[in-house]
């Protein structure tokens, strides 16, 4: 039995984990729930956004759910990444067939650095002349996110790994985490690994004009956020971009969207970040098999088109969508029934 924190937040989150969680309850698995509270509405009702309550039981179970919050979203998950020690950040970009990607056959990962840079909100605040902000950059973090990328490339036979940074500029930050990322790269030399690293402006530039060269990519914390909505501007959009937040002692999954104030209540959003999350959370947990089997149902869906939330030009409601996943899922296996 796996213990999970279940997060529906705010918004298309709540629409998104409820058609999830009727998929999820289609596998050979025990999954044990816990719903727990965070958000803007949280805000409203507990006047907290992030209960210590919500962080405890996060901590504790073998995996969390995270469906999206809103305007409280720097509150709620940029908090619970850095509470829970969350420090890797995996998010990738695919293209799928039946969306509407630029180009198909891209297939990287963005492993973004999830606890310090400029996200460490603490070393925020105003001043006599206007605001700053801190950039955090130590030595442990970013060997740490490096060594993760490297490790992953191997794990999963990718030849490459693109260290992402503004050196030139920021030459004592950046200029520490390309030092860092080439130290890193030398003892994955003879494993087959290869290291490259570019500009982030250029770095944004080439995903548009080569995306297929990319296999994995290792970067700071904001330079990974924004790449990786880039990422999926490329694949078809924010409704097909999962993420795990990965630690030493726990792991949330999420998808990369937000709460959607312009389409939520309608039933339309896209289930498929937050599937494609759950996926990911299967194989963190283990759970090989039954991942390979969503995912699979997944593609199904998708090459068939025609079950298919309007952001994919379709007219499927976010319920229907789910419920043809969940239809090829018990096609591939019958002991699900
Ligand atoms: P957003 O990701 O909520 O939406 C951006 C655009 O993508 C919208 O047009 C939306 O309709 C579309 N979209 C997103 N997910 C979709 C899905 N599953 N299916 C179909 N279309 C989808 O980002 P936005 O608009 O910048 O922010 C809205 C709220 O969400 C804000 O309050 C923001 O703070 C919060 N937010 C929360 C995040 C989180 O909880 N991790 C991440 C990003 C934003
Ligand atoms: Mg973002």
């Amino acid at each position: 039995m796996y213990n999970i924190t279940v997060i529906p937040g705010d918004g298309i989150g709540k629409e998104v984990m409820k058609a999830t969680l009727s998929v999820l309850d289609a596998l050979n698995l025990n999954l044990n729930y816990t719903f727990a509270e965070a958000g803007d509405e949280c805000l409203e009702i507990n006047g907290e956004p992030l209960p210590e309550k919500t962080i405890q039981l996060c901590k504790k179970s073998d995996a969390c759910l995270f469906g999206a919050a809103g305007e409280t979203a720097a509150d709620v998950i940029v908090k619970l990444r850095q509470e829970m020690e969350l420090f890797a950040n995996l998010r990738p970009v695919k293209s799928y067939p039946g969306t509407n990607a630029l180009f198909e056959d891209i297939d990287f990962m963005i492993v973004r650095e999830n606890t310090e840079g400029l996200y460490k909100q603490d070393e925020e605040k105003y001043t006599e002349n206007g605001a700053e902000a801190k950039r955090i950059i130590t030595r442990q973090a970013e060997s740490r996110i490096c060594d993760y990328a490297f490790k992953y490339a191997l794990k999963h036979g990718k030849s490459k790994v693109t260290g992402v940074h503004k050196a030139n500029v920021l030459k004592k930050t950046d200029g520490l985490f390309k030092k860092i990322f080439y130290e890193t790269a030398e003892n994955y030399k003879d494993k087959g690994i290869d290291a490259e690293d570019f500009y982030v402006d250029a770095t944004a530039m080439y995903l548009i004009t080569q995306p297929k060269t990319f296999e994995v990519l290792v970067t700071t914390n904001l330079f990974g956020d924004i790449l990786s909505d880039e990422g999926a501007g490329l694949v078809g959009g924010l409704g097909l971009i999962p993420s795990a937040n990965i630690g030493e002692n726990g792991a949330l999954f999420e998808p990369v969207h937000g709460s959607a104030p312009d389409i939520a209540g309608k039933g339309i959003a896209n289930p498929l970040a937050m599937l494609l999350s759950a996926v990911m959370m299967l194989n963190y947990l283990g759970e090989t098999e039954e991942a390979e089997n969503l995912d699979k149902s997944i593609l199904k869906v998708l090459k068939e088109s025609k079950n298919l939330t309007p952001d994919l030009n379709g007219n499927s409601t976010t319920d229907e969508m789910a419920e043809a996943v969940k239809i090829e899922l018990l096609k591939l296996n019958k002991s699900y029934i």
